[in-house]
């Protein structure tokens, strides 16, 4: 029963936040979440989900104040598992904090505007880094179940809150010392998530325990530094968050900070995780990619990250050329460019990329085509089997089971090389295990960098091909394995609980019941104005789709 009120609270919360934003779209969750079930298997290095900065897209522009929290909410939401976020050493009051000014002694409420370094800030003094990671807790509590659970991964920039002493600096220390809820270790500042979270400590326990790797993970690590899978790190481990210093700008000052060896069981540093960012004005994209595709070979362990800013912000088909050679993009501008529109709304801004940012499926992928019971040569009888995944130009799309395509086959001890016979053409259903070379097996690709290399040895006119994946047991729950492999969560969920789990219209029946009543509540409150317009909408919208009855509109 508690959890009953629990996912109503949980439902009204999601909608009250969501006032211009996004909700995902049932081919959206269903594709994010089969990347992640394809991924299970690769090193989490491996592992691609794009990402945004929070200091440019949010604090910057919104202020480091609780509203702003609930963009961090928000971008949980909609899948975001990737976040850059600057974190600051005051020097005046020896903590951690993610205002990037020092607070002024004679504050007198708790929202501050404050000048420092030619820049103005407005600041919460209520806000420490316990309020920025109770987000993430709370959104971990939420999301704890094996359909849901994902791995965040926090990329941080260390900066200083600094000032050098002069004359026209002189009583700084006293004007400056207002103290907000901080800690004055990085150790202690993350210690909040408690187990939730990957640290070195539980990588380096995981690479003295683990014995000989069977499956493809001995070959990603065979260059470089051991990396347990995604599987690993969120069914075994149930780790769920992880750390990456991937900057460090603090300033070495008798006040400064430093990094102590303890910091380094909390938090990954570069010399932990090898992790490479380069900015999109750094240098052209071939060359980017050109240089990735050849070195892939030798430098396999490596978070690769492209990052965006106002000079040279993604567009849609950048964005994925950059997803398709190998990097992770995240989102660092203020603006984006979607069909010749400036669009600086965060919602609009995500509604626009998120179909662009798999690097697996195409944009708005999985679909049946509608046209599935005209046109096709196969069919005689009944449905077309529009379940089977093939390789597209633009990325993973459906089609027709029975239709007859090349196959991608993938050489089991090297998941980078792949084997296409452009004249061997079968149905899905047809392909057999003796129908790939010798050590080469009918496979998919795992990972942006799988997809890379089997990109790269396809000619664009051999395309479509069939890859392993399918949703042919249960709707929606694509599974490599054959037209007989077995949904995952069909042990824990029947068939059609799958599909409400998707679209949970009962729960949502009810919330709308409650919205209503709350509705009616605050009808004179004139603050709730503009919300209840959005819940009017809503509601309305949601009448029209489902063709309630029995509920005045
Ligand atoms: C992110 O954007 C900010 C401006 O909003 C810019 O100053 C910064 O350099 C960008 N970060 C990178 C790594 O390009
Ligand atoms: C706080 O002190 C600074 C510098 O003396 C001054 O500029 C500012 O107006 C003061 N703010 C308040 C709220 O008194
Ligand atoms: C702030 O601006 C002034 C004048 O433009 C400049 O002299 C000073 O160096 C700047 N300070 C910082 C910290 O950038
Ligand atoms: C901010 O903190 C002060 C005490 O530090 C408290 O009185 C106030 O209610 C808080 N404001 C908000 C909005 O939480
Ligand atoms: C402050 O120091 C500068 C040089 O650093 C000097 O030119 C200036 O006269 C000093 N001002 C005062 C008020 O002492
Ligand atoms: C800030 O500095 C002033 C003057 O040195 C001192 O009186 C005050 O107690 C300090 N406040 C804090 C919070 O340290
Ligand atoms: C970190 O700081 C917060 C707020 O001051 C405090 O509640 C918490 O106990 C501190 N954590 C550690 C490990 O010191
Ligand atoms: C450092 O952080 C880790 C993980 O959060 C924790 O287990 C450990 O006790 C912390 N060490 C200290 C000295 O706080
Ligand atoms: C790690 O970063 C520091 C500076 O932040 C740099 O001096 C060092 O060379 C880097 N180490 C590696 C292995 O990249
Ligand atoms: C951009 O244009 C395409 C088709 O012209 C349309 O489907 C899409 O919704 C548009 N995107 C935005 C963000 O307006
Ligand atoms: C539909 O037709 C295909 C071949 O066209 C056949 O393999 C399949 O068994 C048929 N399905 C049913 C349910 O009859
Ligand atoms: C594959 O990558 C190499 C560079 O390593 C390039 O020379 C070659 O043309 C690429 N092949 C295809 C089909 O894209």
């Amino acid at each position: 029963m508690i959890k009953v009120i629990v996912t109503w609270l949980w439902f009204i919360h999601i909608i009250l936040c969501l006032e211009n934003w996004p909700t995902l779209s049932d081919t959206l969750q269903v594709a994010i979440r089969s990347q992640r079930d394809v991924s299970m298997t690769v090193p989490i290095d491996q592992i691609s989900n794009a990402g945004g900065s929070l200091n440019s897209m949010i604090f910057d522009q919104y202020g480091y104040t609780m509203d702003s929290m609930s963009y961090v909410d928000n971008f949980l939401t909609v899948g975001v598992q990737t976040f850059m976020v600057d974190l600051y050493w005051n020097e005046f009051t020896q903590v951690w904090q993610l205002c990037p000014a020092p607070i002024p002694n004679n504050v007198t409420s708790n929202i501050v505007d404050i000048n420092w370094n030619n820049r103005s800030y407005k600041c919460d003094t209520n806000i420490s880094t316990q309020t920025f990671l109770n987000r993430f807790n709370n959104f971990i509590l939420e999301t704890n179940t094996n359909f849901e659970v994902s791995l965040i991964t926090v990329l941080l920039n260390l900066k200083s809150i600094h000032y050098t002493k002069s004359n026209m600096t002189i009583g700084y220390d006293s004007l400056f010392n207002h103290t907000i809820p901080g800690n004055s270790t990085l150790n202690a500042t993350f210690s909040g998530l408690g187990t939730s979270l990957f640290t070195p400590e539980v990588l380096q326990t995981y690479r003295n325990t683990v014995a000989v790797d069977t499956t493809n993970m001995g070959f990603y690590n065979s260059s470089s530094a051991l990396m347990p899978s995604l599987n690993m790190v969120l069914y075994t481990e149930l780790r769920r968050i992880m750390l990456n210093v991937v900057s460090n700008e603090l300033i070495s000052s008798t006040r400064g900070y430093t990094i102590t060896e303890n910091d380094k069981m909390g938090l990954f540093f570069n010399d932990t995780l090898p992790t490479s960012i380069k900015a999109t004005n750094s240098e052209s994209m071939t060359h980017l990619c050109q240089n990735l595709v050849e070195n892939f070979d030798t430098e396999r362990t490596n978070f690769r990250f492209i990052i965006d800013n106002d000079f040279d912000p993604f567009t849609l088909s950048t964005v994925r050329q950059y997803i398709r050679c190998g990097l992770t993009p995240i989102f660092n501008a203020t603006a984006y460019k979607v069909n010749s529109t400036r669009i600086r709304d965060l919602g609009q801004i995500f509604n626009a990329f998120i179909p662009y940012s798999l690097w697996s499926w195409a944009p708005f992928q999985p679909v049946t085509p509608n046209n599935q019971f005209t046109n096709s040569s196969s069919m005689s009888n009944g449905t077309i089997p529009y379940r089977c995944v093939l390789l597209n130009t633009n990325g993973w799309e459906v089609a027709n089971c029975y239709d007859s395509y090349p196959f991608a086959c993938q050489n089991s001890s090297s998941p980078h090389d792949w084997y296409i016979d452009p004249n061997k053409q079968k149905s899905y259903f047809d392909i057999d295990h003796d129908d790939c070379p010798e050590d080469f097996k009918f496979s998919l690709p795992r990972s942006n960098g799988e997809m890379l290399s089997l990109m790269n040895m396809t000619d664009t006119e051999v395309l479509p091909i069939w890859i392993d994946l399918n949703d042919l047991t249960v709707d929606n729950c694509f599974v490599s394995g054959g037209p007989y492999a077995e949904c995952p969560y069909s042990k824990t969920i029947t068939a059609n609980t799958f599909v409400k789990s998707i679209a949970p219209s009962v729960v949502v029946g009810v919330v709308i019941l409650i919205l209503i009543f709350f509705e009616k509540v605050f009808r004179s409150n004139p603050i709730q104005t503009n919300r209840k317009r959005y819940w009017k909408r809503t509601l309305q919208d949601y009448y029209e789709k489902n063709d309630y009855e029995g509920v005045p509109s």
